[in-house]
C-alpha cells in the first residue's frame, strides 16, 4: 500500500470531494484525520469507517479560524507527526458580480485561500522542523478558467494555483512538496449542486471524457501526488477534468472533418 501507516490531515473532508478523497487515503493505508465545520457529517462519517472495520479520527474547525487550526493542529502533532496535509475545504456563492455582500466576498476568500494558508502554516512548520512532508492542495478548473457568476470563488481558486507554486518554491529544500489537484466538473457533491451550477448534462456535454469526475477520481489523484512516486513533483497543478482544460470545445460538434 502506497501510503501505508501515513498519518494524513484532511480539510472538509466529511462530504463530498473530501469524502472520497478520504476514501482513497484509508484504502491507499494512510491513517485519516478529518477536520471540518460540519459536526454531524464527521459523526456519519466515523460511523461509516466503523461499520467498514477502518477508523478515522474527526475534529470540528472551521478552517478560516487561524488560531483555532493552529490549537487543533499543535493538539494533532503532540499524539504524533503528519506527514500529509490534504487542503480540500472549500465553498463556493453563485451571485451576479453586483449582489455579492462584503461578507459572501469576505467568507470565501477566508475559507477557500485563508484556510489553505492557516494550514499550510501550521502544519508546514512542524514538518519543517521534523524534515518533510507533503501538502496538496484541491484548487479547480477554475485556478486557470474562470466562469461565470461567481467571481470570488474564482479569484480564490487562481489564488490558490499561485499560493501552491509560492510554497513549493519556498519549502523544496525544507523537503515538504507542494502541488495542487484542479477537479473539473464532479459528480454528487453539494458544491455541484449549488444552485447556478453545472447541470449534469451541461457539465458532460463539455467535458471531452463525457462524465463528472466521480470524489474518487479526485482522491486517486491525492493518493498519487502523495505517495513517493511523486518524489520530484512540487508546484504542479493536476487536472483531474476529463480534458476540459486541453482546449477550446469549438468543433466539438461538427460532424465531419474538414
Ligand atoms: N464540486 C465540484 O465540482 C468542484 C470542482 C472544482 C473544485 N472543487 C473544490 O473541491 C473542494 C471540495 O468541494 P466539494 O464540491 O466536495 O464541496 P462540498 O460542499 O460537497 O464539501 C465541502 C466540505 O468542506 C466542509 N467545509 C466547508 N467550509 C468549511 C470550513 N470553513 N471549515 C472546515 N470545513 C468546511 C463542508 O462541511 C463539507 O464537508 C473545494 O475546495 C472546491 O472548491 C469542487
Amino acid at each position: 500500500m502506497k501510503l501505508q501507516a501515513r498519518r494524513v490531515i484532511v480539510t472538509g473532508g466529511a462530504a463530498g470531494i473530501g469524502h472520497g478523497i478520504v476514501l482513497a487515503l484509508l484504502e491507499a493505508g494512510a491513517q485519516v484525520i478529518v477536520h471540518d465545520v460540519n459536526a454531524a457529517a464527521l459523526e456519519e462519517l466515523e460511523a461509516e469507517a466503523r461499520s467498514a472495520n477502518q477508523s478515522v479520527v474527526t475534529a470540528c474547525v472551521d478552517v478560516a479560524d487561524a488560531q483555532g487550526v493552529r490549537d487543533e493542529v499543535d493538539k494533532e502533532w503532540s499524539i504524533g507527526p503528519i506527514d500529509i496535509l490534504v487542503n480540500n475545504a472549500g465553498i463556493n456563492i453563485v451571485k451576479d458580480p453586483f449582489d455579492f455582500s462584503d461578507s459572501d466576498w469576505n467568507r470565501i476568500l477566508s475559507v477557500n485561500v485563508g484556510g489553505v494558508w492557516n494550514y499550510s502554516q501550521s502544519v508546514g512548520r512542524h514538518m519543517a522542523e521534523r524534515g518533510g512532508g507533503v501538502i496538496i492542495n484541491i484548487a479547480s478548473l477554475a485556478s486557470t478558467l474562470a466562469s461565470y457568476r461567481r467571481a470570488p470563488y474564482v479569484a480564490s481558486k487562481g489564488a490558490i494555483g499561485m499560493l501552491t507554486r509560492a510554497l513549493a518554491l519556498d519549502l523544496a529544500e525544507r523537503n515538504i512538496r507542494v502541488n495542487a489537484v484542479g477537479p473539473g466538473a464532479v459528480s454528487s457533491t453539494g458544491m455541484a449542486a449549488n444552485p447556478g451550477g453545472l447541470q449534469d448534462d451541461a457539465a458532460v456535454a463539455y467535458t471531452p471524457m463525457r462524465r463528472r469526475a466521480t470524489p474518487r477520481d479526485i482522491g486517486n489523484a491525492v493518493v498519487f501526488l502523495a505517495s513517493d512516486d511523486a518524489a520530484m513533483i512540487t508546484g504542479q497543478l493536476l487536472m483531474v477534468d476529463g480534458g476540459i482544460s486541453a482546449g477550446t470545445q469549438i468543433g466539438s460538434t461538427w460532424s465531419s472533418v474538414l
